[in-house]
């Protein structure tokens, strides 16, 4: 049982990793978006590459809500940004959402074509790890912000497998699971501080997103796993 992080979603593969479960990983702030969206009754989000592929499928299915950000504010026209406490409170049951971002959906699509494809967070660390106990090899992508390595995907990561290995210390991790892992032990109580230092966290700060920032450092708000099928993500059910 393997496990392998990769620090920036386009990083090449070294081997065919058709047996790994895929893990997408955007703290901050698309993969709790998604999260978001489908613990409040969407029937899918689907995540496209660009504003322009929204509006196409906009005019294809007309009841499709578009939610997206450039430079993490809204798209001019859009319904939603990429803010997950806008979803909150919302109902949207049975809504389809379209969602752009500038790395997360692009991390999603890089690996589209992947066996298993699953979305993680803070917000539904533990039911991720309770579905990843059963699986072989574990591959964990961080998206990162506009290219460069991201504090917040990283730790992430080093807490999914600290609880993956609280019952199953077998797993062999790579190095930079095992640094993200001893980075996390070592910052023990401190992590949460440490975290909200991230570049990204004082870019959305600095725009007026601390709630958001907030609400995406907390662990186990929802118990839902996304994973993604032909017409976008889904719940596992
Ligand atoms: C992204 O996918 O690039 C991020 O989620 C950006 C953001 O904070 O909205």
């Amino acid at each position: 049982m393997r496990i392998r992080t990769k620090v920036l979603y386009y990083e090449r593969e070294k081997e065919p990793l058709n047996e790994y479960t895929t893990v997408i990983i955007d703290i901050l702030r698309a993969s709790s978006s998604i999260t978001t969206i489908l613990s409040n009754g969407a029937s899918w989000v689907k995540p496209v590459e660009n504003s322009n592929e929204a509006l196409r499928i906009k005019e294809k299915i007309p009841d499709v809500l578009l939610a997206g950000e450039i430079n993490a504010l809204r798209i001019k026209g859009f319904d939603f940004g990429n803010s997950p406490t806008e979803f909150l409170n919302k109902d949207l049951s049975n809504k389809k959402v379209v969602l752009t971002t500038t790395n997360g959906t692009k991390a999603v699509l890089t690996h589209s074509n992947n066996s298993e494809v699953l979305i993680g967070c803070f917000l539904n660390i533990n039911t991720l790890v309770d579905y990843l106990k059963n699986k072989e090899h574990i591959l964990l992508v961080c998206s990162g912000s506009h290219g460069e390595f991201s504090l917040e995907d990283f730790l992430f990561c080093g807490r999914l497998i600290e609880k993956l290995m609280i019952n199953n210390s077998i797993y062999v991790l790579d190095d930079a699971s095992k640094l993200a892992l001893r980075m996390v032990n070592e910052l023990g109580n401190d992590l949460w501080n440490f975290i909200k230092g991230s570049m990204h966290a004082n870019t959305l700060i600095s725009k007026n997103f601390k709630r958001d920032v907030e609400f995406c450092f907390r662990e186990n708000v929802f118990e839902i796993v996304p994973f993604l099928d032909e017409e976008g993500f889904k719940v596992k059910t």
